[in-house]
């Protein structure tokens, strides 16, 4: 089998840049090592920026997401039992889109099974080789076979634990990462959301977040100790300790019910430096991870895609290698400013284990700063709504 660009991994930034190549005639093949309802049960990011919306609809899959999601025009920060607003339209003149990464996820699958472009699910032991070369193949097997797909580019789409990044050299590329002391427990319920808007909460006992999905369905995280197991934690205990971290206001107004779904995620900054290996490259999760504090996961590997995307639409035709040079130093200038947002979101909002009363009057400091000064709120609203591409 024979393609011009093998995508690995059928994650958002898998099925999205296979979308994009598609409306420009570029063939792909993409290989994931899951079942599609596999990859659909993930429960991930919601929050999406403009800039994202606007690839979706060049993608042509954007109905859904103007159908039904919910055009946030701010968010509310919540510290000393206070609720504050920062107003991203008033601040930036730009708007996010809350719109589930399960529903994005969908809207591409069904979107690439109508173009007739092949998705190989359960694809087992994919390995990229010979991307060094002008020649690379993707080998991998499915249903007890090996096959080979001879390509002109490789396209590692496949995530954190993906293959695709510990295929390359170690002497050639850098890792820098930060593990927090602390995860997120998270649920998702069909209760109406706290609030019209998202709710990020520093609080003594623990970060928490009021998040969701639609007016019926609300998605809530809560700081816990890497040390919890989700087992112990029942539905009932849950609402409890949200209630605990909520303002009076958000208290009264909760309405709690069964959860359809529960997890527990560590926080990580992580990138991998550079994010192109001769004929392979890096995109989303696979090259990098931000603590989701700043809603900037999903957004990021949108980035990504679309400089990867223009920059192979330009060597097919323009025959111009320009593009596809400056690929990785494109993406990583945009992917530093979203680690460092995401990394100063973190630090402001959550109490840190080993933190001395120093530390703790700083970060009311940063958070009374950020609430009283307008040049903080445009700094801070101007990343959240997301820098341009
Ligand atoms: N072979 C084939 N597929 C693989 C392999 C492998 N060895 N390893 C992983 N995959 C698949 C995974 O099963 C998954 O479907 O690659 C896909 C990667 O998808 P994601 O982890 O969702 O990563 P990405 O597409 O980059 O999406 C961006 O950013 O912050 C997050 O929530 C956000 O998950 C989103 C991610
Ligand atoms: C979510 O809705 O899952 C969500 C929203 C905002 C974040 C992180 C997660 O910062």
């Amino acid at each position: 089998m024979r393609t011009q660009i093998a995508i690995i991994g059928a994650g958002p930034s898998g099925l999205l840049l296979g979308q994009l190549l598609h409306g420009q005639g570029i063939d792909t093949v993409i290989l994931e090592n899951r079942s599609a309802d596999y990859v659909l049960g993930r429960i991930r990011a919601g929050v999406i920026e403009q800039g994202m919306v606007g690839l979706l609809e060049e993608a042509g899959v954007a109905a859904r997401l103007h159908g039904e999601g919910l055009v946030h025009g701010g968010t509310e920060i919540t510290f000393d039992d206070t609720r504050h607003r920062i107003d991203f339209k008033k601040l930036t003149g730009k708007t996010v889109t809350v719109y589930g990464q399960t529903e994005i996820t969908r809207d591409l699958m069904e979107a690439r099974a109508a173009s007739g472009a092949p998705t190989i699910y359960e694809a087992q032991d994919v390995t990229p080789l010979d991307f060094d070369g002008e020649k690379p193949r993707v080998r991998y097997r499915k249903d007890g076979k090996d096959h080979e797909l001879a390509c002109d580019f490789i396209a590692g789409c496949d995530g954190f634990h993906g293959v695709s990044r510990q295929s390359v050299p170690a002497g050639s590329i850098e890792l820098f990462e930060r593990v927090y002391p602390f995860g997120w427990l998270g649920i998702l319920s069909d209760t109406p959301p706290v609030s019209d808007e998202l709710i990020y909460i520093n609080h003594e006992r623990g970060f928490a977040l009021c998040s969701m999905r639609s007016h019926t369905r609300s998605r809530y995280y809560l700081q816990c100790s890497l040390a919890e197991h989700v087992e112990d934690w029942s539905d009932s205990r849950f609402w409890d300790e949200l209630k605990l971290r909520l303002d009076k206001e958000g208290r009264e107004r909760l309405v709690t019910g069964a959860s359809i779904e529960k997890s527990i995620a560590p926080l990580r900054s992580f990138v991998a430096e550079p994010m192109r290996f001769g004929r392979l490259f890096l995109a989303g999760d696979a090259a990098h991870i931000v603590p989701p504090t700043g809603a900037k996961g999903l957004n990021l590997a949108a980035s990504d895609v679309h400089y990867l995307s223009r920059a192979l639409v330009e060597f097919y035709r323009e025959k111009s290698s320009a593009g596809i040079d400056h690929y990785s130093g494109r993406a990583l200038a945009r992917i530093w400013k979203a680690e460092r947002f995401s990394w100063w979101m973190t630090t402001m909002l959550h109490r840190f284990p080993e933190s001395s009363g120093f530390d703790r009057r700083l970060q009311h400091a940063e958070l009374d700063y950020l609430v009283s000064s307008s040049a903080a709120a445009v700094a801070m609203a101007e990343n959240y709504v997301g820098l341009p591409y």
